[in-house]
């Protein structure tokens, strides 16, 4: 990262100083939350699973309607905007997002012809837990909406129920919903439960997180067992061990709920076996 720089971004097709970056106040993803976003991490300037996370904003993308926008695209973006940010060789975040563009506020879409709005920006990439330590979560009920499978900019609830979570210590909120222990703010939840890693499986009720899947076909190859069932709430006591895992968290033990130890309270052996096979990954892809 260039220090003090004034970063290099993305928008609309071009590349410009933040600054002058100017959002029309109609712009739908300010007036409604009409739009998608995706998050990638660069490891020394390599990206992790880029395609599969352009993939899913090329899926979200088809799910609202949102057309006009070659969601392949933004790997070449993103490789560019940590050049322009002399950041090609660091630990970064790229997030990119899409609009369904500017339009006179109305509910039902635009004209045909309004181009979407697109935005990226690379930031330098800051951990937010130290996994030989591991986190602390609280639980709160589910209260967004049924497509949670959209990787969505309307994230009110996620804010919500993050703050929740910091003021009362913890790095994550985890949402249940009708008794089930479905995932968390910004990550996905898994667990371990007679040796077997449980964590829900793909619905409409959680966002299908990339972490999640690299983490699933780690267990896969090593003969971890696992079972795509939720972890009821009631169950959280008697868990093994728990875990988060998303782009930024990677996979990160979870060891306190709500006040609770985890197990005895310190990452536990599967955690390290996951961590390790996830680093292996990273550094092989
Ligand atoms: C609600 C939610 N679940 C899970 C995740 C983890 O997804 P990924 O592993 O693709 O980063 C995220 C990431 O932002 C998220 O917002």
């Amino acid at each position: 990262m260039l220090d003090h720089a004034i970063p290099t971004v993305f928008f609309n097709g071009e590349y410009l100083p933040k600054p002058s970056v100017h959002l029309s106040p109609d712009d739908r993803g300010f007036l409604f939350g009409d739009g998608v976003y995706e998050v990638v991490r660069s490891y020394g300037g390599r990206f992790f699973a880029l395609a599969e996370h352009l993939e899913r904003l090329h899926r979200g993308l088809c799910e609202l309607r949102i057309r006009g926008v070659d969601a392949a695209e933004f790997g070449d973006i993103a490789r560019e905007l940590l050049d322009r940010n002399g950041m090609a060789t660091d630990d970064a975040l790229v997030y990119i997002q899409v609009t369904r563009g500017a339009a006179p506020r109305r509910h039902a879409f635009p004209p045909e012809q309004t181009s979407p709005t697109t935005y990226a920006t690379a930031m330098p990439f800051q951990p937010k837990g130290d996994p030989a330590v591991g986190v602390k979560v609280i639980t709160l009920a589910d209260t967004r909406w049924t497509r949670c499978d959209i990787k969505s900019v309307n994230l009110l609830p996620n804010c919500l129920a993050n703050q929740r979570a910091q003021e009362a210590g913890a790095v994550e909120a985890v949402f249940v919903r009708d008794g089930a222990v479905l995932e968390a703010t910004a990550s996905s939840f898994l667990g371990v439960f007679d040796g077997t890693i449980r964590t829900a499986p793909k619905s409409n009720y959680i966002l299908p997180s990339i972490t999640r899947d690299v983490v699933l076909d780690l267990c896969r190859e090593a003969d971890i067992p696992v079972l795509e069932m939720p972890i009821l709430e009631h169950e959280l006591i008697a868990a093994e061990e728990l875990f988060l895992a998303g782009t930024t968290l990677e996979v990160m033990p979870v060891v306190e709920v709500d006040g609770r130890p985890v197990g005895d309270g310190r990452p536990g052996p599967m955690h390290r076996r996951l961590y390790d096979l996830f680093r292996q990954r990273v550094n092989s892809g």
